[in-house]
């Protein structure tokens, strides 16, 4: 796709009917389709209906809404120059042959955080060389850590961590069960013979597990997966230094809740200070903004960097960064908030308060 051709995405929606054209129908159905039902998954997207933007006029509205607003963030000590990061999504050379290359080039073109996942298809030390390039100018690589079920094996992969110059780890806490989804079941999705995942994969993890990595890393470790109040006051007391408040979109068990139904009491519990990443369910740059505004520091972006990178490669994925950033100034110009810190929940409304 050129750039010309680009230009006909009007908003982050369009990319995954642009994806639709161009993957096979089972691989376009693995990545939409949400476990089971995919009631979860629907319910995410929903989420975010519950919630107006509520304008603020006066003082001064902020009418430049293209411009690049005040959104650098710094969280758990690694410096951000926007809230929105790439989400770990395995074995991307399905969608695109340069898989997570593409997205890594799209990453330090635009300055985005990016979490690579465990699982990729692309090694580790490739995608950091790109991250770690001098002339990227701040496109920082987390790296996404699931349990093995081997000690020795989990050490090196904490080893390749830090080697990489990743600089923190997301360990995915809510992995071990992964309900197939019955729209990609319906369409013949096979996973590939070569995707060992599953079978390496350590089953539940403990908190004597958790207090190990903690023990044999320097880095920041956030846990992935987080929708309880309960669990997220525990990995903090144990030590985590921040939480991601996700379902996986909607693809482990169907019938969670929806992740941005969880996060005000997840904040609330943690208190003010303590590092909270988003995802599930976002679609937008408005979403975003919800997002913060319920309690989230920054969040990750999973099936619609998928579906850019399967529509247009590098490109697709820088250019939706690119949208997605414009949405959320122009939501905080709106809502009368020149930092990411004056977002807050008095800039939503509920829409139940309008159905009373
Ligand atoms: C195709 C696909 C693969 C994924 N692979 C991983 C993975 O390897 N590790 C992980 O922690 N999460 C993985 N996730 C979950 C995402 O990181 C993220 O939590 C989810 O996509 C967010 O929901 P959204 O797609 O609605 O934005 C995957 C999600 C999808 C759609």
């Amino acid at each position: 796709m050129t750039f010309k051709e680009l230009s006909s995405v009007q908003c982050p929606d369009d990319f995954e009917e642009l994806a639709e054209k161009v993957l096979p129908p089972e691989v376009f159905a693995y990545l939409k389709g949400g476990s089971g039902r995919g009631r979860t998954a629907l319910a995410n997207q929903d989420a975010f209906l519950a919630w107006d933007l509520l304008p603020k006029l006066l003082p001064g509205l902020l009418l430049d809404s293209t411009s690049k607003g005040n959104v650098g963030m710094n969280l758990c000590g690694v410096g951000f120059s926007s809230p929105i990061l790439l989400a770990p999504l395995a074995h991307q050379a399905l969608y695109h042959p340069e898989a997570e290359l593409a997205v890594a080039k799209a990453a330090a073109a635009s300055s985005t955080g990016m979490v690579l996942s465990q699982w990729s298809s692309t090694g580790l030390a490739d995608v950091a060389s790109i991250l770690n390039n001098q002339s990227a100018a701040q496109s920082p690589l987390l790296t996404q850590m699931y349990f093995l079920n081997n000690q020795a094996h989990n050490l090196s992969l904490i080893e390749s961590f830090h080697s990489s110059g990743s600089q923190a780890i997301v360990l995915t806490l809510d992995a071990a069960i992964q309900q197939p989804s019955m729209d990609a079941m319906r369409a013949g999705f096979v996973m590939p013979k070569n995707w060992s995942n599953t079978h390496s994969m350590a089953g539940a993890v403990g908190i004597a597990d958790i207090e190990w990595l903690l023990k044999n890393t320097h880095l920041p470790v956030m846990a992935k997966g987080v929708l309880s109040a309960k669990d997220a006051i525990l990995l903090k007391q144990i030590g985590v230094q921040g939480v991601v408040v996700s379902n996986h979109g909607g693809r482990t068990v169907d019938g969670v809740p929806a992740a941005l139904k969880q996060l005000p009491a997840i904040r609330h519990a943690v208190g003010p200070d303590y590092p909270i990443l988003f995802d599930s369910g976002v679609r937008s740059g408005y979403d975003v903004f919800k997002a913060i505004a319920l309690g989230a520091n920054a969040v990750l972006i999973g099936r619609l960097q998928a579906y850019a990178l399967a529509a247009a490669g590098a490109l697709g994925v820088g250019y939706l960064l690119k949208i997605l950033n414009q949405e959320l100034t122009a939501a905080m110009s709106l809502c009368g908030c020149n930092t990411l810190a004056e977002i807050n929940a008095d800039c939503l409304q509920s829409v139940h308060i309008l159905e009373r």
